[in-house]
């Protein structure tokens, strides 16, 4: 078994858990979620998505919220699915990009519209871009256990969009069980194979729990080298493309699990069960 002293928790509620709520939560309550988790301790926070505000109405104020973002000081990820996303991002001063890209051919058609081959020709230009501003690029990948559409993904399809990702420079690869199918089998399986094939990468465990299995699929990953998840407040969230997916696994309980096994988090515990109640109250 691994037990890293440390382990870092990058918290995607503010995006990916309110991504999916069909009310539109206010962008003042959004902003006080981000201050209150940024005060519980985390370095890194994934607060907003420059995606087609026709298509996720829900972040549609992304530029307010990075605005707000860089007034606090805060090192945040907002989501950047084309080019003109980006240029979004840039405007708008974001500091670190997050592409995404699915395994599954037909996810990614219905998540952003594109072809896996077209998305990633459009990532390596979105990537040169980014670099040339000195943002940090997280890359991920969707849909790499299974997918409601395909079924059963492969590690072949999965390696595919990793490659390309690393050749493209990918500062970190957040690996993405996007709609809460794995088992801690295939999580240990598939994350020791991409350590393996790529051992100079930085890897990020990304579990949504539609079956409960999602904290023994973080065990599973920790146990093959994984040292960086993502997690969700109140474990909010899900896909509008990931028919039947749950929320993200819920931080407070990764921050709990962590701290019982003497794996520092560096989140402040007792705060963070008041902004899990605030953030369940917002939706
Ligand atoms: P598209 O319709 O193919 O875009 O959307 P287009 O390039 O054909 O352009 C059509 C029009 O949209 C044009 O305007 C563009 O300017 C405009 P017009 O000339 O007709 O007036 N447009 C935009 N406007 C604002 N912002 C933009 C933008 N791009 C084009 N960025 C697009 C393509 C990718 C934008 C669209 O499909 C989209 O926004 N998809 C959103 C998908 C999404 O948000 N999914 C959820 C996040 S992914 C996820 O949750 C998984 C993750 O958590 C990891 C995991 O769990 O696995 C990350
Ligand atoms: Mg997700």
């Amino acid at each position: 078994m691994h037990f890293p002293k440390q382990i870092e928790i990058i918290e995607v509620g503010p995006r990916d858990g309110l991504q999916n709520e069909a009310s539109f939560v206010p962008t003042d309550e959004k902003k006080q979620l981000i201050k209150q988790l940024y005060e519980s301790g985390f370095q890194r926070i994934e607060t907003a998505s420059f995606v087609h505000p026709k298509i996720v109405p829900q972040m549609a104020d992304a530029q307010e919220i990075t605005s707000f973002c860089n007034e606090l000081g805060l090192d945040y990820i907002a989501l950047t699915p084309n080019m003109k996303a980006l240029e979004r991002a840039i405007e708008a001063g974001v500091p670190q990009i997050a592409v995404f890209v699915g395994a599954s051919e037909t996810f990614n058609q219905k998540n952003i519209k594109r072809s896996i081959a077209d998305s990633l020709e459009e990532c390596s230009e979105m990537f040169q871009q980014a670099k040339a501003q000195h943002k940090f690029i997280r890359g991920y990948v969707s849909m790499c256990f299974s997918c409601p559409y395909e079924g059963a993904i492969s590690y072949e399809q999965v390696k595919r969009v990793v490659e390309q990702f690393v050749k493209d420079g990918a500062d970190e690869i957040s690996i993405g069980d996007t709609n809460g199918q794995a088992n801690p089998r295939i999580v240990y399986e598939r994350f020791s194979a991409l350590k393996r094939d790529f051992p100079q990468t930085t890897f990020v465990a990304h579990f949504h729990d539609t079956n409960g299995f999602a904290y023994a699929n973080i065990i599973a990953a920790l146990n093959a080298g994984i040292e960086k998840f993502d997690s969700s407040i109140a474990g909010l969230g899900g896909c509008p493309f990931s028919p039947g997916a749950t929320g993200n696994v819920a931080t407070e309980k990764v921050v709990e699990l962590f701290e019982a096994m003497q794996i520092k988090t560096n989140i402040q515990q007792e705060k963070l069960k008041d902004v899990s109640a605030f953030a369940s109250n917002l939706v």
